[in-house]
């Protein structure tokens, strides 16, 4: 069976930008820089985009590439043809279907909430909470956490999940060209428009509070980039940036090793890839920058803002913006657009997230996409029951530890180390090059064989010592808690013990393919 392409470069470079720009841009980002130091922030940030997200990014785009040139779109396959020799590589490649897997399986219920909510904007249906604490409420009960028995179940929510679930399997089934690229290509440029036109409504408030003239968006800027230098040194704020690099550039998840599998070997990687890097900063940096913290600055002044940011990312987009929404004019349509962009941001995410367990399904089982899809739903769909059901209980931060932490660092790590040292950076220079229409800086070749490896493997080391051990000791879990935290481990341990059989039977077979073909 012929593996699917893409049908232009202007089509992957959207759909790899639509997966890089997601929630991350415009809760997650926003949220990072003003806890950690500022505008000091963005130092370590551009470093860590410089010596991690750009070389992460090439090394994906090059590998998937590559990979898809032997019929691979997924890591055990590309690790394999890399490294024939070693039997055990190909288990290290399970990682970046799990971890997709993994994070698909919550990203898509936080995603349900935008699409909940831009209907309530329309409907102005939280219209009367007007401060923090009613607006707290409401996405309470939504949640179905507002305190009524052990399951979070709120059939509304569970309405909206559905819809956005089904979406998204929608989007996949007409595959790469037919579904991914098609809406991407629509996708990104509205998103863009509608964050320009939401930037421009913030920029437009001034200071809405005429006896507070200083609660205005310019000090509202201020208290987002202003630096204050001494947060430089803390270890925290430079895990905080390359965290938020790995996190919003989609690298070192597998995503983007998929989608460059479905790409011709005379494709550039090089520019395409450094485009969607851009366009990704360009909505972070300068959109999701500009949203949510001036605005709430301008409405909730020095001392509000700072108890905001510290409520994290969620509160800021789903309690904070609704609030504002209601005190300005055309606030319903406004709530829409900004629920609306959430959405579009959060779908051409998550459709990326589950391409990897498609390719490797449609790939080494030689399935049709439609029973790809099939089997994916079924088996997703199941696992976020715990997510949705479970939420007051800590299960989706611990579902965001394994996949959105542990496991992007762990895959960056050893693709890295493969790329520079097992494939060899002279055949890896020449790779990244095929067909190239910009020249890689010489630098990159000294970055990615010793920077990129060293820096992650530092980043691996500080966060096995403050978070992993911790986490793997569940402290901090309350013990109401803990049953349901060791039950989703135990859950994703038994994932990922099918996905290494699935492995072992996929090479089995084609073992016995080859040698019945010798
Ligand atoms: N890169 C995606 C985001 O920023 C996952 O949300």
């Amino acid at each position: 069976m012929a593996r699917q392409t893409w049908g232009s470069r202007f089509g992957i470079i959207m759909a790899v930008a639509g997966s890089a720009i997601g929630l991350g841009n415009f809760l997650r980002f926003p949220v990072q820089a003003a806890g950690n130091g500022g505008g000091a922030f963005m130092i370590p940030y551009f470093i860590s985009l410089l010596l991690l997200g750009i070389p992460l990014m090439w090394i994906e785009w090059t590998l998937g590439r590559y990979g898809g040139g032997f019929g691979h779109g997924t890591a055990p396959g590309i690790f394999h043809t890399m490294w024939q020799k070693n039997r055990f590589i190909k288990y290290f490649g399970i990682i970046g279907i799990f971890g997709p897997m993994v994070i698909f399986i919550y990203y898509t219920y936080i995603e349900s909430w935008t699409l909940a909510y831009s209907y309530f904007s329309i409907k102005s249906a939280y219209w009367g909470c007007t401060d923090q604490s009613s607006m707290q409420a409401f996405l309470k009960a939504y949640q179905g956490l507002d305190g009524k028995g052990g399951c979070n179940f709120n059939p509304t929510a569970y309405f909206f999940f559905l819809i956005t679930f089904i979406i998204n399997l929608w989007v996949i089934y007409y595959g790469i060209r037919g579904g991914i690229e098609k809406l991407c290509k629509i996708a990104l440029p509205v998103l863009f428009l509608i964050g320009i036109v939401i930037t421009a409504r913030v920029f437009m408030l001034g200071a809405p509070d005429a006896a507070q003239p200083a609660w205005n968006v310019k000090e509202g800027l201020g208290f987002l980039w202003n630096p204050q230098w001494q947060s430089l040194l803390s270890a925290k704020v430079w895990l905080a940036a390359a965290g938020q690099i790995f996190f919003t550039l989609s690298v070192g998840i597998g995503v983007i090793l998929t989608y460059a599998s479905y790409l011709k070997k005379k494709d550039d990687v090089v520019l395409s890839g450094l485009t969607s890097v851009s366009m990704n900063e360009m909505a972070e940096v300068v959109l999701g920058g500009s949203i949510v913290i001036p605005a709430a600055f301008a409405f909730f002044g020095p001392v509000g803002i700072s108890e905001i940011a510290k409520s994290g990312a969620f509160n800021l987009g789903f309690v904070t913006m609704p609030v504002i929404f209601q005190k300005i004019p055309f606030g319903s349509l406004f709530g829409s657009l900004w629920f609306i962009l959430l959405f579009i941001a959060g779908v051409t995410s998550s459709i990326s997230l589950s391409q990897p367990v498609i390719a490797f399904l449609e790939d080494e089982f030689s399935l049709s996409r439609k029973k790809a899809v099939y089997i994916l739903g079924i088996a997703a769909f199941i696992l976020c029951q715990p997510a949705v059901l479970f939420l007051g209980k800590g299960v989706l931060n611990d579902l965001d530890f394994w996949g959105g932490t542990f496991c992007l660092v762990l895959f960056a790590t050893i693709e890295t180390l493969l790329f520079g040292w097992v494939f060899g950076m002279d055949k890896a220079w020449e790779e990244i090059h095929h067909g190239a229409d910009l020249e890689v800086p010489k630098i990159y070749k000294f970055i990615i064989k010793y920077v990129t490896p060293v820096f992650l493997l530092i980043i691996l080391g500080a966060w096995f010592y403050q978070e992993w051990i911790p986490t793997i000791f569940l402290s901090g879990v309350l013990p109401e808690n803990k049953p349901y935290i060791i039950g989703i481990r135990l859950i994703l341990l038994f994932l990922f013990m099918t996905l290494a059989v699935l492995v072992k039977i996929a090479w089995r077979k084609r073992k016995k393919e080859l040698e019945a073909r010798s």
